[in-house]
Parts: structure tokens; sequence; C-alpha cells
């Protein structure tokens, strides 16, 4: 076979794949469908085709994002007609909606022996898609919100990627997975092999005990022990919210050892002594918890059945103490409107 980008096919879980070592070629001449034009399925999009790429994309009858994808330059058709058409189709859709739209606009209409790709492992993990024997399956997730990755693909740049193939896809699955991700920018750093499975545990995990579920809760505890002990609401966000990007700009560049020598003495011996209080055994008692929820699939069924109580709960959020008082500190902080 003409191209073998990894040494063992199927390559290991942990292997690295580095960039300058791929090649488009086992993409280019193939008829890329992204299906779903929203913030991934549009970086998907554009990347593709700046890397010369052929790409439609699928949109929904109605599609409220589908006249972008137009406005953008690209050929828009019915799902079903964008993936009768494809070699590649990219499935860019939310988690709840795969199940519904595999089954009734993507399965009928693939070509025999066309790949799907997705840019999240929870569809195969969590069974929503059951692709047919044999047929070439594969994850490309760019370690990116999507409107960075089209800035840093413009700029020549990229990020770093998570690459997989189900068991059942044909070897040269992944020499299409490695070319994908050159194509859309997730290669920079590494494409780091691993399986649907990890990937979309370890995400969930990752985005409900720290990114956008631990920390959030913790910011709004601090905020309110200091403003409930008669501190100025002003301070508060200061110290408990706003630092917080000094903090992660450095622990990004430096590593946590790096940080601890970039900070205050003060700001390390309290730190030192009093996060360890804070984030105790039984913290990390409930993490394992919310992880076991994740791998024995309770979350998953719990996703795809309340999924619709999201924007209640974001918007009884908002009206709480920590976002309220954020709305006129964030027009001072950032003149010039949202960025
Ligand atoms: N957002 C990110 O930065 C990010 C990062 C990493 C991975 N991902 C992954 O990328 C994938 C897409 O996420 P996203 O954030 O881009 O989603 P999104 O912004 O919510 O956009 C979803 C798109 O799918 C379309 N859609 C929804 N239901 C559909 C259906 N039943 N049939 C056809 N089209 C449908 C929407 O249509 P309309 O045009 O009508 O809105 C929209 O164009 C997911 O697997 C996600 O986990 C996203």
């Amino acid at each position: 076979m003409e191209h073998r980008f990894f040494v063992e096919y199927p390559p290991l879980p942990g292997t690295v794949l580095e960039p300058a070592g791929v090649t488009l070629k086992p993409l280019q001449g193939l008829g890329v469908a992204v299906i779903g034009y929203g913030t991934m399925g549009r970086a998907h999009a554009l990347n593709l085709r700046r890397s010369g790429i052929e790409v439609v994309v699928g949109a929904r009858e109605g599609s409220a994002r589908g006249p972008r994808a137009r406005s953008e330059g690209f050929t828009v058709l019915p799902v079903a007609a964008a993936v009768a058409g494809a070699d590649v189709v990219m499935l860019m859709l939310p988690d709840t909606s795969m199940a519904g739209a595999w089954q009734r606009d993507v399965l009928p209409h693939l070509q025999p022996g066309a790949a799907i790709g997705f840019a999240h492992g929870f569809a195969i993990a969590f069974d929503q898609v059951v692709p047919d024997a044999g047929r070439p399956c594969f994850l490309a997730a760019p370690k990116s919100q999507g409107d960075l990755l089209i800035e840093l693909h413009a700029a020549g740049r990229g990020v770093p990627g998570l690459l997989a193939a189900t068991e059942t896809s044909p070897a040269a699955t992944w020499d299409l997975a490695a070319a994908y991700g050159l194509a859309v920018g997730c290669l920079e750093g590494g494409g780091f092999v691993t399986t649907f499975r990890e990937e979309c545990v370890s995400d969930q995990f990752g985005e409900q005990a720290v990114l956008c579920g631990g920390v959030i809760e913790l910011l709004k505890a601090a905020y309110d022990v200091l403003v409930d002990a008669g501190y100025g609401a002003e301070n508060a966000y200061f110290e408990c919210v706003h630092e917080l990007k000094l903090i992660t700009d450095l622990l990004h560049r430096h590593g946590v050892a790096g940080l601890r020598g970039r900070i205050s003495g003060t700001a390390a011996y309290g730190g030192l002594t009093r996060g360890p209080r804070i984030i105790d055994e039984s913290v990390r008692a409930r993490m394992r918890e919310v992880l076991a929820e994740i791998e024995d699939g309770r979350f998953a069924r719990e996703l795809l059945a309340e999924h619709e109580r999201t924007a209640g709960l974001a918007a009884a959020e908002a009206a709480g103490p920590l976002a309220r008082a954020a709305g006129p500190l964030l027009a001072r902080l950032n003149p010039g409107g949202d960025k």
C-alpha cells in the first residue's frame, strides 16, 4: 500500500503521528460532505477547502446555518443528497441529533465504500451510530474550539488532534484519518491515537469535573463566600474570576511546576497549603462517581432524555449573583464589546 503513516496497523493507543510525515494524498480527489454547519462543521468545511479538498455542506430543511454556508461559497444540499454524492461524510451534529440523522438521512443514502467521520466520540461510543459492517469510520477531533481552528489554519498553523478508527474499519481508514487531520489542521503538536470511547469519556469527564462544571462552581462558591463576608463585589470578581485567565495562561505555557515559580511566594505557599483543603478526598470521591456515570452510560441516557432542560438551567445560572456581577464589569473590562 502506498500510504503507511503508522508503523503498526491498527496503531496502538498512545501512538503519536508527526504531521511532517503525513500527506493529503489519501484524501485528494475524494468528495467530502460536511453535515451540519455549526461551530465545528464550519471550521472543518473552511479548512478542508483551504487545503484544496472538494467540500459540499449538508443542511437539514430550514437550517439556521445553511444560508451562512451558502454565503461563504459552499454548495449546500439537503443532507440525503450531500451524503449520496460523497466519498467521506463528516457528521458535525450535536450528540443528541446523531441517532435520528443517521437513521433517517445518512445510512440509507451512503455509497457502499464511503467513509464516515466524527469530531467527537460520543455517537460511536454510546451506540447512537452503529456503522454497517466494514464501513470506514474515523475520528479526527481537534483539541480546540472551532473558531480558533479556523484562525490558526488561516495563519498556516493548527492544533493537536485525537485520531481513532472503529475496530471493524479497513486498515486504510487510518491513512484517511491522518490525511483528514492534516487537511483540517489538527495534527500540529501531534495526532494522538485513541479510541472513540476513550476520547468521549475523558472529554465529558474534563467538561464536567473541571472545565464547564467544577471550575465554574468553584468560582461561584468563592465569589459568594467573599461577598457574604462583606467584601466588595468588584474585588471578589477580580480576585476569584478575572485573574483566572492570568493563571490559566501560565499553566498552558509552563505547566503546574512552571506556574509555581512565576507567582508570588505568598500565592505559592497559600495555594500549596490551602488548595488541598478545598479539593480534598471527598471531591475526588465525587469525581469518581461522575466518571462512573459517564462510563456506564447513565450520563448518556440522561443527556438524551433531558437535554432540553439545559436552557432553563442556564437561565437560572444567569440570574445568580456571579453572573449578574459579571455584566457591568465585563462592559468595563472589554471596552468595544464582545471579543
Ligand atoms: N463547538 C466546538 O468547538 C467543538 C469542539 C470539539 C468537538 N465538537 C464536535 O463537533 C460536532 C458538532 O458540534 P458543534 O458545536 O459544531 O454543533 P453546533 O454548533 O450545535 O451545530 C450543529 C449543526 O448541526 C445541525 N443539525 C442539528 N441537528 C440536525 C439534524 N437532525 N440534521 C441535520 N443537521 C442538524 C445544525 O443545524 P442548523 O443549521 O439548523 O443550526 C447545525 O448546523 C459535535 O460532535 C461536537 O461534539 C465541537
